[in-house]
This record gives structure tokens, C-alpha cells and sequence, in this order.
């Protein structure tokens, strides 16, 4: 089972993790949330987590001592923890990272609030995440992005085991086109090949579309790209 622990000072914001996916695989054990909120861990009567920044400047700074406490005071870990501080100024969150922390056992999130925290929070991190490159008023919806993407590769958690692995990214290219029934909508027709019941035939289309899209949409995937052998032949068709 995967324990996501989470250190924030506004727990309820993670509320949609009890819902639809997220909620049935925490009923079935395969992972679990649990919300500390580090104020709980602070010194002073009127428990301070953050004070005016040294040499001055607007806004506030996060005290570094609560969340230190907080994490001294974690249950010795079940196996892999790795410490994940979120930060703008971290390594950009991408699907390959998902895949890496879904093999571990524990997951913690510092989520920093307003301006900023004490430099020497960092100390207390395995990784510096980002969620992309633009900024949040704090972490928490960073870690609660992360954690969907991360669970829904955690065995059992999606239907059917095949469906996390062909997903868009999964395999550094955009997803190929998918079609239900009606054969024909609006005057659009299914493409003939996916009605055709051949096997390998499909699946050259598949991986030609996701091929097209990848280069007409996001051609900076491709500096990423595993290419097949049979990838040539395909684009040579
Ligand atoms: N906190 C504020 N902005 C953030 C971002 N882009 N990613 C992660 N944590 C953040």
C-alpha cells in the first residue's frame, strides 16, 4: 500500500481526494492519505508558523522549526519514504516522475503557503518538485495533482491493467485517436482499420496516429521519444 503523508496548514483543501477513484482505492487499501497540519507542531502559545523575513522586504516567511517537528514526530517509514518539499523552484513534475515515485512506499509533501519559507526547509527534503512553471498561492494543489497522477498507476487502483500504461505520455507520445459507437456521427466515420478486426494492422495505426499527433501538437515530446525500428517503416508508408 502507498502512504501519501501530507504537511500543510489547510487540510481540508485536500477534501477531493475522497472521491471517485481516489476514494474506492483508499477503501481497498491499495494507498492512503494521511493530513498533518504542521501547526500542530509549533512552539509559541499562539502557534506562529511563519514571521517577517531577516534584511527585511514584503510578505511572510514559514518558520523552518514546525515543519521540522512534524516530520521528526513521522512513524518510522514501512519501507521507501522519499520527503518531496513543492516549490516553483523545484524539477518540473512530469509523467516519468510519477512512474519513479509509484514504485516507492511513502510519499511526504511539504506544502509551503504564502510567500515563502525559511531557506533551511530545504534541508529537510529528498526532491524540490515544481508543477510547472507558473505560481500557486501554495503547494497544496501541486501535491494534490501529484498524487492523483500517482495513484493512478498504483497496481489495482484503475480497472482494467492495461489502460494507465497506453496513456498519453506514458510512453513519451500523445495518445492516439479512440472511437466508440456510432460507426458514423455527424457525417464522420469511424476510420476503416479499427472496424477491420485486424490485430496488427490496428495497432500500425495506432502508433502512427500517436506518431502525427505528437509531431502536430507537442514535437517537443520527441527529444524524449523511445522510437521503434518499426516506427521507420511506419513513416515511410
Ligand atoms: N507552490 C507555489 N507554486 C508552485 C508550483 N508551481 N509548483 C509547486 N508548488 C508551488
Amino acid at each position: 500500500m502507498m502512504q501519501f503523508t501530507i504537511l500543510t496548514l489547510f487540510p481540508e483543501m485536500f477534501a477531493p481526494l475522497q472521491e471517485s477513484i481516489l476514494k474506492r482505492a483508499q477503501a481497498a487499501n491499495l494507498m492512503g492519505v494521511k493530513l498533518i497540519n504542521f501547526r500542530d507542531y509549533a512552539l509559541s502559545k499562539h502557534k506562529n508558523v511563519d514571521d517577517v523575513p531577516y534584511g527585511g522586504g514584503a510578505g511572510m516567511v514559514l518558520k523552518p522549526e514546525p515543519i521540522y517537528a512534524a516530520i521528526q514526530d513521522l512513524p518510522s517509514p514501512r519501507g521507501q519514504r522519499r520527503v518531496i518539499l513543492l516549490t516553483p523552484q523545484g524539477e518540473v513534475f512530469q509523467q516519468r516522475k510519477a512512474k519513479e515515485w509509484s514504485k516507492l512506499d511513502e510519499l511526504v509533501f511539504i506544502c509551503g503557503h504564502y510567500e515563502g519559507f525559511d531557506e533551511r526547509i530545504r534541508g529537510l527534503a529528498d526532491e524540490e518538485v515544481s508543477l510547472g512553471d507558473f505560481v500557486l498561492t501554495g503547494g497544496e494543489l501541486a501535491a494534490m495533482v501529484m498524487i492523483d497522477s500517482v495513484a493512478r498507476l498504483l497496481p489495482g487502483v484503475l480497472g482494467e491493467k492495461a489502460s494507465a500504461e497506453e496513456d498519453s505520455h506514458s510512453e513519451g507520445l500523445l495518445e492516439y485517436p479512440q472511437y466508440t459507437r456510432p460507426p458514423v456521427f455527424n457525417g464522420l466515420a469511424v476510420p476503416e482499420v479499427l472496424l477491420s478486426g485486424h490485430h496488427r494492422h490496428i495497432e500500425g495505426w495506432r502508433r502512427k496516429e500517436s506518431l502525427r499527433r505528437t509531431f502536430l501538437k507537442r514535437p517537443d515530446l520527441f527529444l524524449h521519444t523511445e522510437f521503434q525500428g518499426s516506427d521507420y517503416t511506419l513513416l515511410e508508408e
